[in-house]
């Protein structure tokens, strides 16, 4: 059996880690710093499997040697958004964390592609790939996904049809600078701008730009993490099924899209090791200004990253 490592046993990382035992897709290794806690959710967990017919193999403790050998690595660790938190003002507090768990990983679990879902994503995302120094196919955030899914739901509400009917697009970061693109989000094969009027289409889009802050403020305390978890589980499906599945999600670009040295989400191809390559869309000029607008304000937060990692010394 393949399997997974998830950093962080809260509620992204137990989730994921149930939705990947449940199915039998890997066996899973759930590390937190609060051993007994993660534990106390692999045993949970593992309780369910008679159930589900899943001989998964599900473990828990604070021991990165449970991840030795891990095909791929989920890091949820870290501290979730609080009411009123933007993403941005997690850099600081979630860039140590990240720092930490990712060595930690890298040690145990030398050839394994790295998920990032920590916030803020897309810096995360750089984080990551810089202290591991790997093969940039090997890394990325999964954000894309995530918020096409909410799009998604929220198209699928307005035009009465099953979510699955709609396959979105969504760019950019992680965030405020969100690119929900009606234009090559379809149904049935028609793109979303051709089938809802352009001030509803907006509000559709809005809504999904703040779909992870609708949640925190409901929730009080903490983040979203069932449609989280759930696009974790299948972007790790498409790795090790090596599939070639295609979703948006926070990659390093090497001049694809006219970018060159950022973490942006775009759609990549998923397979066997992490991503493949990265499809480019023919986005019209405004579009592509949008695009190249967002990748700047995650650049500069990349550069105030690469100071801390040159201040915080070996
Ligand atoms: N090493 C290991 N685990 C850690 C560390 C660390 N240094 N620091 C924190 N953790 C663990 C916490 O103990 C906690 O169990 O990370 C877990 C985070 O879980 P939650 O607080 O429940 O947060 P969650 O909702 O899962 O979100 C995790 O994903 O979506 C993003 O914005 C979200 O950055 C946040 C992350």
């Amino acid at each position: 059996m393949r399997k997974v490592a998830i950093v962080g046993a809260g509620q992204v990382g137990s989730t994921t880690a149930m939705r990947l035992a449940e199915r039998g897709m890997a066996d899973v290794a759930l590390i937190d710093i609060y051993g007994e806690l993660a534990r106390g959710k692999a045993l949970d967990i593992s309780h369910s499997l008679p159930l589900t017919g899943s001989s998964a193999d599900v473990v828990g403790g604070s021991d990165y040697g449970l991840a030795a050998g891990s095909d791929v690595a989920v890091i949820t660790a870290g501290f979730p958004r609080g009411p009123g938190m933007s993403r941005s003002d997690l850099l600081a507090k979630n860039a140590a964390v990240v720092r930490e768990v990712v060595e930690a990983v890298k040690e145990e679990a030398p050839d394994c592609a790295l998920i990032m879902v920590t916030n803020p994503l897309d810096e995360m995302s750089y984080l990551a790939w810089r202290i591991t120094g790997w093969d940039r196919h090997r890394v990325m955030g999964m954000a894309g996904l995530l918020d096409g899914s909410r799009l998604a739901y929220f198209a699928a509400s307005e035009l009465e049809v099953p979510p699955g009917k709609v396959l979105p697009m969504v760019l950019g970061s992680h965030g405020d600078a969100m690119l929900p693109m009606a234009r090559f989000t379809s149904v049935d094969g028609v793109p979303l701008s051709e089938l809802v009027a352009m001030e509803r289409l907006r509000e559709l889009e809005e809504r999904t730009r703040d779909g992870g802050a609708e949640i925190v403020a409901l929730l009080k305390t903490g983040s979203a993490y069932y449609a989280p978890s759930a696009c974790v589980a299948r972007m790790v499906h498409a790795i090790l099924a090596d599939e070639g599945y295609q979703v948006a999600a926070s990659v390093y670009l090497q001049g694809e899209y006219g970018l060159r040295g950022v973490f942006v989400g775009v759609p990549v191809i998923l397979g066997h090791g992490g991503w493949k390559e990265v499809v480019e869309l023919d986005l019209l000029p405004a579009e592509r200004e949008g695009l190249t607008a967002c990748a700047g304000m995650i650049k500069e937060r990349m550069d105030e990253l690469d100071e801390w990692l040159e201040g915080a010394g070996p």
